[in-house]
């Protein structure tokens, strides 16, 4: 028997789940898609060969909601979802602040799963930071670990509060990492070099980077080896590092990801 998958919005990050889910295990989930607009719901439902519901009531009797509004719209689909989520159906939540307590309330169910996702997801790339809380059914912790799983790698985290630390790596981690590679390309294009060049090469230098890291850093003491590698005494890659670390770029990203888990956790608060 299918497992039946109640998608309560369908923004880009429950799109990239659901398509990377049925893409994986085309036959072992059956979808049913809700927004209010239906536009994005409809579009969903085609791309899974699911259905796109008309009213909320249609996601009776689900197995697992897919919660994914915004955060500020948690408020209306509680009124609107309320008495529809059975109390013993699974809810994984990708709210960005909304806690598990929050969403309990709210659907009036007993299993929520928060998540933290990433947007490389939407390549199967994803990194998503999962918690639920202890006593849940390990059962509906493995379907939640299957479905993320679909899109990338997942982390499980110990406690709620973490979610707040690990969101301006993993959630706002991308955004840094392609300023990062804009201001390479500029840098490039800017010298003379033509755009596409400019931009296919600082993207290859992160995604071979990255892989050298995976394939050869199992700590931090590795991480700095392969820098070192790259770093002759007097040489170009010194001027580089020795220039940014002068201007205290270490201190300013450090302030930079506590500001930005202080407004994570600032949003819980909302
Ligand atoms: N983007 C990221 O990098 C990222 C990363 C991690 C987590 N998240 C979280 O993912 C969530 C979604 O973000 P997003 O960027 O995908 O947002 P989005 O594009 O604005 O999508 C929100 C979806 O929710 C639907 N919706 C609004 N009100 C609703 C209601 N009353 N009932 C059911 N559905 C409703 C919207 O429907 P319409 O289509 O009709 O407007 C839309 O499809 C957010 O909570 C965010 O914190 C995002």
């Amino acid at each position: 028997m299918k497992t039946k998958v109640g998608v309560i919005g369908c923004g880009n990050m429950n799109q990239a789940i659901v398509l990377g889910l049925y893409d994986k295990l085309p036959d072992s989930f059956e979808f049913i898609t809700y927004t209010p607009s239906k536009v994005k719901a409809q579009s969903l439902a085609e791309g899974v060969n699911g259905n796109c519901a008309s009213t909320p009531e249609d996601l009776s009797g689900c197995d697992v909601y897919l919660l994914g509004c915004k955060p500020q719209q948690f408020g209306e689909v509680a009124k609107d979802f309320s008495g529809t989520t059975s109390e013993d159906a699974l809810v994984v939540s990708i709210l960005a602040g909304t806690t598990v307590e929050t969403i309990k309330q709210g659907l009036g169910v007993s299993s929520v799963i928060r998540v933290m996702p990433n947007t490389p997801a939407l390549v199967g790339k994803g990194v998503s930071a999962l918690y639920c809380e202890k006593g849940l059914d390990p059962l509906n912790k493995d379907l939640a670990h299957l479905i993320l799983s679909s899109v990338g790698s997942v982390f499980e985290l110990e406690r709620e509060e973490l979610m707040d630390l690990i969101t301006p790596v993993s959630g706002s981690g991308p955004a840094l990492v392609f300023e990062w590679t804009n201001i390479l390309a500029s840098f490039l294009k800017s010298g003379g070099l033509d755009e596409k060049q400019s931009l296919d090469m600082a993207i290859d230098t992160i995604i071979g980077s990255a892989t050298l890291m995976k394939q050869n850093a199992t700590n931090l003491s590795e991480l700095e080896s392969l820098r070192d590698q790259v770093t002759s005494k007097g040489g170009v890659t010194a001027v580089l590092l020795d220039t940014i670390a002068e201007e205290g770029q270490k201190e300013l990203l450090q302030k930079a990801l506590s500001s930005a888990k202080a407004r994570s956790i600032e949003l819980s608060k909302i």
